[in-house]
């Protein structure tokens, strides 16, 4: 896993936005993309690039249940407002929050994911160590999940919602044994809100506990954090 400190978040996030452009000059076709405020500095440096995505594919991490994609609180919103309708992907794929059958989305998600595996998998991290919505005590290696939120996932997500009852408790994500089938891994962190989830995810023990220590497992794992997201960093 290596650690690249930055002075703030926008040369962290100008970091990953060069290699991701590198990667797409040497034939990366399928962005696994996050939400959340972590990548919106990404987002916006792809959109102001002169980059083409038109022939690119995502694959976003998760979406809430029970949120349709015009619902300004969804992921599907999120990443069409903040990228796709600036910069047009040939594809993208967002987990469906209003699946009529909803014990058969994240087989649906895991099939979608198997048809496009994702060349570099863009993360951003939980208080609690969670990526994706795979909190503390999810598998280590398992596919698509429907998840029940944490109330400190419920409760740091509320500052987006009008009143935190709106909240929705329940998503639907990428498992993280799909997200350690991505070739290369980028993990976006910043402020000290993210110090002890960095710290447990570099230098604890590999545990269910800190779901982003899984990430020891995969041997291309770039973390971008600003300084004081490594500040317990030893
Ligand atoms: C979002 C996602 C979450 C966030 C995490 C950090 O698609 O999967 O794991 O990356 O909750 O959120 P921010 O970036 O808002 O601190």
């Amino acid at each position: 896993m290596q650690v690249r400190v930055f002075n703030n978040k926008d040369e962290a996030s100008q970091a990953a936005f060069e290699i991701i452009k590198d990667g797409m000059a040497n034939g990366a076709k399928t962005l696994g993309l996050a939400t959340g405020s972590s990548p919106v500095a990404l987002y916006d440096k792809m959109t102001a690039s002169d980059l083409d995505f038109s022939n690119m594919t995502s694959v976003n991490l998760d979406e809430y249940v029970g949120l349709s994609g015009d619902n300004d609180q969804s992921y599907r919103y999120f990443m069409n407002s903040h990228l796709f309708n600036k910069k047009p992907f040939k594809e993208t794929f967002v987990p469906n929050g209003l699946a009529t059958d909803a014990d058969n989305e994240p087989a649906r998600y895991d099939q979608v994911i198997a048809n496009h595996p994702i060349d570099i998998q863009l993360l951003g991290i939980g208080r609690n160590g969670h990526i994706g919505f795979n909190e503390p005590g999810s598998p280590l290696d398992g596919g698509t999940q429907k998840v029940h939120l944490t109330q400190s996932t419920i409760d740091a997500n509320a500052r987006f919602f009008a009143d935190e009852k709106d909240v929705p408790t329940y998503a639907y994500s990428m498992g993280i044994g799909s997200i350690l089938k991505g070739k290369k891994i980028l993990l976006l962190a910043f402020g000290e809100d993210k110090a002890d989830a960095i710290k447990a995810t570099v230098e604890g023990p590999v545990t269910t506990d800190c779901p982003a220590s899984a990430l020891q497992n995969h041997d291309d794992v770039i973390l971008l954090v600003d300084e004081a997201a490594a500040s317990k960093l030893s």
